[in-house]
């Protein structure tokens, strides 16, 4: 384990942007992290946490360490009457983590397929898609709080999960090192087709009763066709959240725009696709230098080359007040901006 400085993160963030970590450090196993966060990161003033960068913004250069996680492993602990316990460590890529339980049958993630990043950050923003999120199927994860070096596991409750939500980005953000996550999937179990383009998929396959594997294939060519791939344009997914309203403010809405694109909830609010209202101010496509909303998905915010974080940062802060003055509609950042 050793302590690298000036380290640039281009690299190591899915935007592709530029920034020069201070101190940098790569945790092969979690002895290490205990050892170094028991022995070591009282030096440093600040630190940050890295999984696979691919929900991170960096607007600036880091005066501080950067901690990389980097544990790897899955196994399976235990079947018990049809369902089955996974734990993967946190510096597992996610979608290896989807592949390993899809080839064993085990269903749960397979809606989750292509999510770019560590198994470690998934509960962080309770990564979603396709009608599933990771709190349908978690069981617990282990962490190391940063503050005072105590092992702690949290069960689902603990984690307070909510729509890309969850105590670590709250509370516990910046202060909790996850270690490891336990899922528990089914075995044989109903796979979820409840989302309309993944239905779709389905029909234009002609598959009526798809199992994990084939709903993990659909899946995969759904989001490809709308999402672009961070190896050849820098990028982190949705860029905002979709924005949920009440009834009221969903009526006033509905009224005014009929063909308002949206998601009832079952608590009665409503989450309105943000990628609609985006593309309604005529943002789609739209480039301020090398920062670009994508063409073919107007949540998304892409670094044609050399864009920097401040600039991707700017352009947001412009979608997000058009949308306000058009929509009279908050937009709430997903993208943790460092
Ligand atoms: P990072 O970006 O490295 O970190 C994200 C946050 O978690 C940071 O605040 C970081 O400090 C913290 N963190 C990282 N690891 C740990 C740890 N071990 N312990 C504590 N804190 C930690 N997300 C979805 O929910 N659904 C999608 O469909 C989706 N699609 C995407 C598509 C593309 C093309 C891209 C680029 C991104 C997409 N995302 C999606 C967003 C992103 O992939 C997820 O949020 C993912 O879980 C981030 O993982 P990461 O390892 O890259 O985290
Ligand atoms: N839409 C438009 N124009 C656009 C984009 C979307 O009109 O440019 C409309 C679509 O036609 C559709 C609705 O908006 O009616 C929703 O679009 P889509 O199904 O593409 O999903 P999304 O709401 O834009 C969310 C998640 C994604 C996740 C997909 C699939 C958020 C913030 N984003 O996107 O997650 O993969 O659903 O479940 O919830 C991420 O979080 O990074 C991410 C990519």
């Amino acid at each position: 384990m050793e302590i690298t400085q000036n380290i640039q993160l281009r690299s190591l963030n899915t935007f592709g942007v530029e920034a020069v970590a201070r101190y940098f450090v790569e945790f092969a196993d979690v002895s290490d992290i205990r050892d170094f966060v028991r022995q070591d990161l009282k030096q440093f003033n600040r630190f940050f946490i890295l999984g696979g960068g691919s929900n991170i913004l960096f607007t600036q250069d880091f005066d501080g360490i950067v901690l990389a996680v980097r544990n790897k492993g899955i196994s399976t602990d235990e079947t018990v009457g049809g369902k089955v316990m996974i734990t993967a460590q946190a510096g597992e890529s996610w979608d290896d983590l989807v592949n390993y339980s899809v080839g064993r049958g085990f269903g749960g993630i397979e809606n989750l397929a292509l999510i770019p990043g560590n198994a470690g950050s998934s509960p962080i923003q309770n990564i979603g898609a396709y009608g599933v999120e990771i709190k349908d199927v978690f069981h617990h994860l282990n962490a190391i709080m940063l503050e005072t070096g105590e092992e702690r596991t949290f069960h689902k409750k603990s984690c307070r999960f909510g729509y890309r939500d969850s105590i670590f980005k709250r509370e516990l953000k910046g202060k909790a090192l996850i270690t490891s996550v336990t899922l528990l999937l089914q075995l044989n179990g109903p796979v979820n087709l409840r989302y309309d383009a993944l239905k779709t998929e389905m029909e234009r396959r002609g598959i009526a009763n798809p199992s994990v594997a084939m709903v993990r294939d659909a899946v995969r060519e759904v989001r490809t066709s709308k999402l672009p791939d961070p190896a050849f344009l820098g990028n982190a997914g949705s860029f905002f959240k979709n924005p949920s309203v009440s009834s009221i403010e969903f009526q006033r809405l509905v009224n005014q725009y009929p063909d308002l694109h949206y998601f009832l909830q079952e608590d009665g609010t409503c989450k309105l696709a943000a990628g609609w209202m985006i593309e309604q101010c005529g943002w789609k496509g739209k480039r301020l230098g090398d920062a670009a909303v994508h063409d073919r998905q107007a949540l998304v915010i892409v670094n044609h080359g050399k864009a920097t974080g401040l600039q991707i940062l700017d352009l947001g802060k412009k979608v997000a007040e058009s949308v306000m003055e058009r929509f009279g509609v908050e937009l709430e950042r997903e993208v943790n901006v460092v």
